[in-house]
């Protein structure tokens, strides 16, 4: 049988990367595909660069709409990224009848509910494996593996370049600043690491898992987004000496009143598998009520762990695209006829209704006091207190500072009355500083 023939709009690293693997692993691809896949055709601008990566027998072209023209082709790859040309392309190539397979989250997180749409009517597939956590099958375990349960919550580790400052942090006692500039430095950082260290890489990840494991649309606009730019290294050394690591988590969760969709460091207690996920690795956790916690653990980023999950996604695409697209697996798992029911009851819940614990550290003067002021405040809120710690003066301040910290753990609240009493507590004139609060999970069972 004719090989199926995939065209590459960019060809970057993961382009190359899928370039590369679907050629080393070509006839063991084909027996599992049940025919050969093959990358006819790559659109890039440095047409110069393309041709040398793929050699003289691919055509390539410096206008990816040549691409999608071309009726031979089968399966549009979209490696472009962002939310401008790759949209436009992404519509006209399932215009023009082709599947899509994409690892741009930031296009599905944000205009997914579209794009899945336009696929759906046209009868074709946007798959989009590489788009979540690299070479992690997260996306297959989700929609199909897991299929059997109610999912009640999602955490996971899906930013390698955070996860490596993170870790770097812990393990040298640097501030932020000076790892994030060394992670530049060897190539882990992208020069402009906004999306990375603000939260919203992940933010874009967690939103697609959300959708998948709950049955809702894509509400990007909907996640609380707070990335690590505002740890110090000090509360990583207090979280680790009350036992726990800070990571950045993605976190999606059922509750009674909705879902919580949010990205923020979060102290994890350090026996938890999660919590040592080290460097650039990525992992996920998953619970379902069947089958009960699951851990999906590799590399989230690079040119061959994200060219896995892109072939993985070509062969999908390979063994199913004959298939009657009511017999294939739903782009975001629950069949799209079933939304009104499904999806639309559970709205995605202001950051203010989220219930978690906390981390608190208030730098406070010391003196008599304080302790019974701040606990009050937190007492008349109805937050209760799991652990407090007292880091004396010649810990923070040098022998005779007149200031300590106090750390605090604390357990369930709701964000917003836990607001309400960070106010209070920040308008005490013995609170000296402004006061650090990092939401804790315990992800038990
Ligand atoms: N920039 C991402 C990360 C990789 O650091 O994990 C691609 O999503």
């Amino acid at each position: 049988m004719k090989a199926i023939q995939v065209g590459l709009l960019g060809i970057g690293t993961v382009g190359s990367g899928t370039f590369n693997v679907l050629k080393r692993n070509q006839e063991e691809i084909k027996r599992r595909a049940g025919r050969g896949i093959e990358i006819t055709m790559v659109a890039d601008l440095d047409t110069a660069r393309a041709q040398s990566i793929v050699g003289p027998g691919v055509q390539v072209v410096n206008d990816a709409r040549a691409i999608i023209a071309n009726p031979d082709i089968d399966i549009v790859v979209e490696l472009i990224g962002g939310y401008g040309i790759a949209k436009q392309l992404v519509m006209e190539a399932i215009a023009a009848g082709k599947h899509v397979v994409t690892a741009n989250k930031a296009l599905l997180a944000v205009h997914g509910t579209e794009i899945f749409a336009a696929a759906s009517a046209k009868g074709v597939m946007v798959a989009f494996e590489a788009a979540v956590a690299g070479g992690i099958p997260i996306i297959k375990a989700l929609r199909e593996g897991l299929t059997a349960n109610r999912i009640q919550w999602i955490a996971g580790i899906i930013n390698g370049t955070t996860n490596f400052i993170l870790s770097e942090m812990r393990d040298k006692g640097l501030d932020f600043d000076v790892v994030l500039k060394e992670a530049q430095r060897l190539g882990y950082a992208e020069a402009d690491p906004t999306f990375d260290i603000e939260g919203v890489d992940a933010a874009h990840k967690v939103t697609i898992m959300s959708a998948i494991a709950f049955g809702i649309p894509v509400q990007f606009d909907k996640a609380y987004v707070e990335g690590i730019t505002k740890l110090g290294a000090q509360d990583i050394r207090y979280a680790e000496q009350l036992g726990y690591r800070i990571k950045l988590l993605g976190v999606t969760k059922r509750t009674t009143k909705g879902i919580e969709l949010r990205v923020h460091p979060s102290l994890v207690p350090a026996k938890r598998l999660l919590a040592n996920v080290e460097g650039a690795m990525n992992a996920v956790v998953v619970n379902g009520d069947a089958v009960g916690t699951t851990l999906y653990y590799g590399k989230g980023a690079g040119a061959e762990p994200t060219a896995s999950a892109v072939i993985a996604d070509l062969v999908d695409i390979t063994r199913l695209h004959t298939a009657d697209p009511q017999n294939r697996v739903p782009h975001l798992a629950f069949q799209p006829n079933t939304l009104d029911q499904a999806m639309s009851n559970l709205p995605v819940l202001p950051m203010s209704e989220v219930v978690t614990s906390y981390y608190l550290r208030l730098r406070v003067a010391d003196e008599a006091g304080v302790l019974a002021k701040v606990t009050g405040i937190l007492a008349e809120a109805g937050i209760s207190i799991d652990a407090v710690l007292q880091r004396e003066a010649d810990e923070v301040g040098g022998e005779g500072a007149t200031s300590t910290d106090l750390i605090i753990l604390t357990h369930d609240a709701r964000e917003g009355t836990m607001n309400d009493a960070l106010a209070k507590l920040q308008a005490l004139p013995t609170v000296l500083a402004p006061i650090v609060r990092i939401r804790k999970e315990e992800l038990a069972g």
